[in-house]
């Protein structure tokens, strides 16, 4: 069976990790972050994600274990997957120091390693990334040719946080990028108890097809936000509209929830990226460009519904909900944040609460009012505010406060009493 070394911890990582292990692989995760390689080792998660903790107590150390040691793992195993991050640079572009970085410590690694290798890239890279970046930076620090003396291979992931172990089990598809026969079959095998499609493509393919599929999710977010937007100047719910498109099997009901709009680390910075380089090829990528502009204004429609009632300045406000949606602790791009910042330059008065995000907030907003339940924060306000689908909030007692729900969280019914939707 093939060793397995994955290097970055974050949520791509630490998944592919625990869902090999799990497997039956033996599986060394790698980080240059001596605390979260501890936690690991400690069965500890680095990060919050439903059934993590479970799969480590049960997998470290018999199965898996963590270093910070890359040359000790990549000497030990036959296979190393890729996952570190590639955050937005400020204009919109990817930043790929982390992959070049780990590229060269690779390349350096394989000079003295006698056997055969095969890297798996799982980062989101722009198409040519893996064959421009990771191949030609490993070549020139090993002094080794691929496809003879290491392979490579593109293998997106489509994981959702806060279902990401489901969905490492259960995916609709797996996609394999690469025109090296040999890896190819080397990392077939590892795939070989799923049941699903396995797409076969080359690298720069398999790359796309990561950027495609996030940019159509965007795009159906937009969309409904668009129409959401329109059904509210008639006063239209557009929950049944959704519903009534959804049915239609070639629409599906998926991504067709309304709201505040998309947040993460993955749809912003993706579709930011594939609009950035797209131009830079001299495209003008229009529809993905109106994608992204809806989002950005999507949180204003709840605040345009707080003005109504007049001026925000020394009014008690109540946010419930601040992670980008439920199930995480991720407050990346979150349309909660932007949110409270506009509501502070307006001056107002805010009350806070989030089952999991709070100490994250705290450090960018250290003087808001925390409190330490959701019933809380709809006693001491005027006004609440849903901005996370957290199922909890369905729970509460809003009494007669006027609650914005930017989320969704009633959409099956148990409505308080004064209540506004941003699309419905
Ligand atoms: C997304 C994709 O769904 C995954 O397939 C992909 O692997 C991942 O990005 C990635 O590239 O790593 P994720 O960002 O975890 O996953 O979360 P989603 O569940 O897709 O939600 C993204 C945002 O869209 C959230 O803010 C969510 O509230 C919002 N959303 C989602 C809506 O506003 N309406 C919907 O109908 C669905």
């Amino acid at each position: 069976m093939a060793k397995i070394c994955v290097v970055g911890t974050g949520y791509v990582g630490m998944i592919q990790s625990v869902g090999m292990a799990k497997l039956g692989f033996n599986v060394i995760a790698v980080d240059i972050d001596e605390n979260k390689v501890d936690k690991i080792n400690n069965k500890i998660p680095p990060i919050y994600e439903k059934g993590l903790k479970k799969l480590l107590e049960k997998l470290v150390p018999s199965k898996m274990s963590a270093t910070t040691d890359l040359k000790k793992a990549v000497m030990e195993s036959d296979v190393t997957f890729v996952c570190v991050g590639t955050p937005s640079k400020k204009q919109g572009s990817m930043s790929m120091y982390q992959l070049e970085v780990v590229s060269k410590e690779i390349g350096k690694i394989l000079k003295n390693k006698n056997k055969y290798h095969v890297i798996v890239v799982k980062s989101t890279v722009i198409p040519g990334t893996s064959e421009n970046i990771v191949v030609k930076t490993i070549e020139k620090k090993s002094g080794k040719k691929c496809p003879k003396d290491f392979g490579i291979v593109m293998n997106p992931e489509f994981l959702k946080e806060g279902t990401a172990i489901d969905d490492f089990f259960e995916p609709d598809r797996i996609v394999l990028g690469s025109n090296d026969s040999k890896a190819l079959k080397i990392i077939k095998k590892l795939y070989s108890s799923f049941k699903c499609p396995v797409l076969e493509t080359s690298l720069k393919e398999a790359e796309m097809i990561k950027y495609v599929s996030n940019a159509f999710l965007a795009t159906k977010i937009s969309f409904i936000n668009e129409i959401g937007n329109i059904c509210k100047k008639f006063d239209i719910n557009s929950n049944l509209i959704a519903k009534g498109i959804g049915l239609d099997r070639r629409i599906s009901p998926k991504f067709l929830k309304s709201g505040i709009g998309f947040g993460g680390s993955c749809f912003p910075k993706d579709v930011n990226a594939l609009v950035y380089k797209a131009t830079e090829l001299g495209y003008n990528p229009r529809l993905l460009r109106s994608v992204l502009d809806v989002n950005r204004e999507q949180p204003l429609k709840l605040l345009e519904l707080l003005e109504k009632l007049g001026k925000l300045r020394g009014k008690k406000i109540g946010i419930l909900g601040l992670t980008f949606k439920s199930g995480t602790d991720d407050i990346r791009e979150s349309p909660a944040l932007s949110t409270i910042k506009e509501l502070l330059m307006e001056e107002a008065d805010l009350n806070i609460y989030d089952p999991k995000a709070m100490p994250q907030v705290k450090k960018i907003f250290p003087h808001l009012n925390y409190l330490k339940n959701g019933q809380q924060v709809i006693e001491d306000s005027e006004i609440v505010l849903i901005l996370t689908e957290w199922p909890e909030f369905k729970k509460l007692n809003y009494g007669d406060k006027l609650v914005i729900d930017g989320k969704n969280v009633f959409d099956n019914g148990n409505v308080p009493k004064n209540y506004e939707g941003v699309c419905w």
